[in-house]
């Protein structure tokens, strides 16, 4: 069953009209059909990724159809309430109300669930569930955080049921964030966070493609996600060393509604990868054809296209059985993810505090560091200069477990990775030494980095960051009339990459 209402949201910037879908019991959808007055020139579509061309066209139909329904277009997005994306102002439950007795009830006892925006007069209140859905919706006219009320106008002539589930500015964070990529990030990281928009082919590094749902520089341990603080730092710092620019001077309200639709992408690509993952071994245009030629084989009577329906229909039989529930199991499972990176035990926090930069230190870094234990020299270079033995050799790609074509690193992207030349000190996920410790630790996530935490102990790992973070001032010292005898900690400077 469908319920739609229809709400007409006025804002400065745009008019915004809300579709609220309840689509049966578990999925309750936000449907957010966007008219931008005067700035229609912008029509901006999802792609799918390319390799959605290897499956049949009637697999390719299944996931387009998935992503249509669960997620949307850019303009007309389906806010999907599994996936845990901050999307309105704030949303919530209510609390049990007192009877109104004949009375109109224009105040609200509420529970806030989620809150992110200021909830201010004049915002939509909209109903996700209960028996207001599908009736026009109030505005907020006070609210009142220490007693937990929120006012409203018109009045409700009987009070809502305990438990029933509001929005306040619904799909407002999501919109916010999607004119904001638009306007900063898209040029690069593409309509669809793939990486790939106009200005990304000149680039070196790429843009981040979010469609893995994996990210680099983050607090967390090696396999967790990355937390919304990560992505925002990212956004405020920029990647130094990286035509990944700074967005200081966005505001917090900004730049956390970006990290938002950032999320919200990187959950779409993610579903989208598990999905034609899933159905590439069957479903490919190559395995159909074996399967038709293997048919016909034991059959001499079944025509090709005979044997080809029958695989068409083994798809349509799995698709509306036991995929349901493994799409069910998937996205849940990719959902409580991002829920867990938010957690403090997913970051990664030194147990010890930093030992002391001395001279014994570092150099018990250094012998780490070259130790057939840490291993960084195989990739770093003895000197650090990122030309280890790994970048000359032919490495293989965990994914499929061949040889890559050409010799050095690749990431999970597919593009060669150098290992950082460490003489030039320009870190991209942040100079701390915790920043340090953290990338030791945990690894870069997406790159051939490894995670040390549990081959190396805290005070080895703090002894290897105090001489990674020598390593700039050894390699000056290194070169005569460069103001040799320099010594101490600190970021030293640097020319950028560019
Ligand atoms: C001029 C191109 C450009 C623009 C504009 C740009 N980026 Fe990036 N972005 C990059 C590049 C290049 C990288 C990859 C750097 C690397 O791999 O070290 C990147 C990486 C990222 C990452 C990945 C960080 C990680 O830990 O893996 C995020 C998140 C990101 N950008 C978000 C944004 C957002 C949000 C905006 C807009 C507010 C934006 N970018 C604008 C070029 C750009
Ligand atoms: C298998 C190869 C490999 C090994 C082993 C390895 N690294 Fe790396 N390292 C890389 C690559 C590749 C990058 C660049 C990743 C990127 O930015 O995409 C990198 C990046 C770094 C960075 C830069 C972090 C930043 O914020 O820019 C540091 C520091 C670093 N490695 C230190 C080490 C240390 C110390 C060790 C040993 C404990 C080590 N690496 C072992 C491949 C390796």
């Amino acid at each position: 069953m469908v319920q739609c209402t229809s709400i007409k949201v006025s804002e400065g910037w745009q008019q915004t009209e809300v579709l609220l879908v309840r689509l049966g019991q578990c999925i309750i959808g936000l449907a957010v059909l966007l008219t931008i007055a005067g700035c229609g020139a912008q029509k901006a579509e999802f792609n799918n990724r390319e390799d959605i061309n290897v499956l049949i066209p009637e697999a390719q139909d299944h996931v387009r159809e998935v992503l249509a329904t669960h997620f949307g277009q850019p303009t007309r997005m389906v806010l999907w309430e599994r996936m845990p994306v901050h999307y309105h102002g704030a949303s919530g439950v209510f609390a049990e109300n007192a009877a109104t007795a004949g009375k109109t009830l224009s105040k609200l006892n509420v529970t806030l669930t989620e809150e992110n925006l200021p909830i201010e007069e004049g915002q939509e209140l909209a109903w996700i569930s209960g028996k207001y859905l599908g009736q026009p919706n109030p505005h907020v006219v006070s609210f009142d955080a220490t007693a937990s009320q929120v006012g409203i106008e018109p009045g409700l002539a009987e009070p809502p049921g305990a438990g029933d589930r509001f929005a306040i500015a619904p799909g407002e964070v999501l919109i916010h964030g999607r004119i904001l990529y638009a306007e900063h990030c898209q040029h690069c990281h593409g309509v669809s966070g793939d990486g790939n928009g106009p200005t990304a082919k000149y680039l070196n590094p790429r843009p981040r493609d979010y469609r893995l749902g994996k990210f680099k520089f983050k607090s967390t341990s090696s396999s967790a996600k990355a937390t919304r603080d990560d992505l925002s730092r990212i956004i405020e710092e920029g990647i130094p060393g990286t035509y990944m620019p700074s967005f200081k001077l966005l505001k917090e309200e900004e730049n956390r509604a970006i990290v938002e639709y950032v999320r919200w992408l990187a959950m779409r690509g993610e579903v989208e990868f598990k999905l034609i993952q899933a159905l590439k071994n069957d479903y490919s245009n190559e395995a159909v054809a074996s399967q038709v030629a293997s048919a016909r084989e034991s059959d001499s009577t079944l025509s090709a296209s005979a044997a080809r329906e029958k695989v068409v229909a083994d798809l349509n039989e799995y698709l509306t059985g036991d995929w349901q529930e493994e799409f069910n199991d998937d996205t849940k499972f990719q959902a409580e993810q991002w829920v867990q990176a938010e957690e403090p035990s997913a970051l990664v926090i030194p147990k010890l505090a930093r030992v002391p930069d001395t001279p014994e230190s570092r150099a018990h870094g250094r012998e780490l560091y070259l130790s057939a234990k840490a291993k960084c020299a195989t990739c770093h270079g003895d000197s650090g200069l990122g030309d280890g033995s790994q970048t000359l050799s032919v490495q293989k790609n965990p994914a499929t477990n061949a040889d890559y074509d050409t010799p050095g690193l690749f990431d999970d992207w597919g593009n060669p990775v150098k290992p950082r030349n460490l003489t030039r000190g320009i870190y991209r996920g942040g100079r701390r030494p915790l920043d340090l410790y953290r990338r030791i630790h945990a690894g870069i996530s997406g790159t051939p980095m490894p995670a040390f935490g549990t081959v190396l102990k805290d005070e080895e790992i703090w002894d290897i960051v105090n001489y990674v973070m020598n390593i700039p001032f050894e390699a000056r010292d290194r070169q005569p009339g460069s103001g040799a005898g320099t010594s101490g900690a600190g970021a030293p400077e640097v020319a950028t990459t560019r």
